[in-house]
């Protein structure tokens, strides 16, 4: 009996050797283990053996059944452990990581204020949610003036209902920045603004302005001509030009709509046009006195280009709302 016993171990560790799935370890613990199975027999057996020899087989079947469960607990543990479904694959090709890239809309804010930067310009703030001194009295818009209506502003509701509006334009910053610094000063200014406009392909309810400022002793309109030609040049290329219109703001004296000369492509050939991309003049002497400058001694320029526009023009999109529908097929051309 303790040879069999022996025989019994040896022949069922090396078949659990063999058990690959779980099913197949389920079969071993069935046969070896189960209440039918080869050691509760073997354990039946033991009734029948001499009584002198009972101590010693007792012992060494107890030994046996101890080994296979400990074996067949840690091959089990050990299938648990391993993961679930297929084998992996290590030669299967992967998927691709789609790459983030900046929108287009940001890279052209970038190249707008490198180009400012280079020209001598640094970069001011303001906040969006503006106060009315900011956005229309320091500006010289005066209380009756139809641009300070409902229909074309958005103001808050509720306590500050009138007293404070979404900015709808960044020439609130040319009062912030000489609000808190002293000229000459050169500045300018991005970010967005917000205006009632119905959308189309060239207006949008949000959109984003470039505001240049520089104020100095004796700066003139041909300061103000002379940088936006090269501002022009280095960001559209040594081919691009610029046009000044007589217009009206009330911030501005003269002022001017500025149209750059440029390629775009029509029917996929490419034409020149002037395109009107924002309003520029000579800062009216009432802003300097609401912000405490001597208009006798100091003259400036202040300018204002829609980004989205300049954006388009640069790199040939023809309907604005494209720039925020972040369709990604849309985006990643750029
Ligand atoms: C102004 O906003 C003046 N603050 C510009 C200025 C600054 C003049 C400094 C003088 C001195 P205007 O309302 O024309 O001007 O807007 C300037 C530019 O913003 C437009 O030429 C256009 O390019 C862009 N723009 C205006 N409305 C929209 C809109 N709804 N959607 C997209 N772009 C717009």
């Amino acid at each position: 009996m303790l040879a069999d016993l022996d025989t019994m171990e040896r022949e069922a560790l090396a078949e659990l050797e063999t058990v690959t799935d779980a099913a197949a370890l389920e079969a071993f613990r069935v046969r070896w283990l189960g209440s039918n199975g080869r050691l509760r027999s073997a354990m039946d057996a033991l009734k029948t053996v001499p009584k002198e020899a009972k101590p010693a087989v007792g012992k060494r079947l107890n030994e046996v059944k101890a080994a296979i469960e400990g074996a067949f607990n840690v091959r089990r543990d050990t299938a648990a452990a391993a993961p679930k479904g297929p084998p992996i694959d290590v030669t299967e090709p992967g998927f691709a990581v789609g790459e983030g890239a900046r929108h287009v809309l940001t890279k052209t804010i970038d190249e707008i204020v490198d180009v400012l930067g280079r020209m001598g310009f640094s970069v001011a703030d303001g906040p969006e949610l503006e106060d009315e001194w900011h956005n229309f009295n320091a500006l010289n818009i005066p209380e009756s003036h139809p641009a300070r209506g409902p229909a074309d502003n958005f103001f808050l509701g509720g306590e500050v209902a009138g007293k404070l509006l979404l900015r709808t334009q960044t020439s609130t910053v040319q009062i912030r920045a000489m609000e808190s610094m002293k000229p000459p000063l050169k500045i300018c200014a991005i970010g967005r603004v917000y205006r009632p406009d119905a959308h189309d392909a060239t207006h949008y309810s949000m959109f984003h302005q470039v505001e240049g400022l520089y104020v100095d002793r004796k700066v003139s309109m041909v300061d103000l001509k002379t940088t936006l030609v090269q501002f022009a040049k280095a960001f559209f290329g040594p081919e691009a030009e610029i046009r000044l219109r007589p217009s009206f703001f009330p911030f501005t004296e003269p002022s001017a709509e500025l149209d750059m000369k440029m390629r775009v492509m029509r029917n996929g050939v490419p034409e020149w046009r002037w395109i009107e991309l924002g309003g520029c003049g000579m800062v009216d002497p009432n802003v300097f006195k609401s912000v405490g400058i001597d208009p006798e001694e100091w003259t400036g320029f202040a300018f204002g280009l829609g980004i989205e526009r300049v954006a388009m023009r640069k790199y040939g999109i023809s309907d604005i709302r494209l720039l925020f529908e972040n369709d990604a097929r849309f985006l990643r051309q750029f």
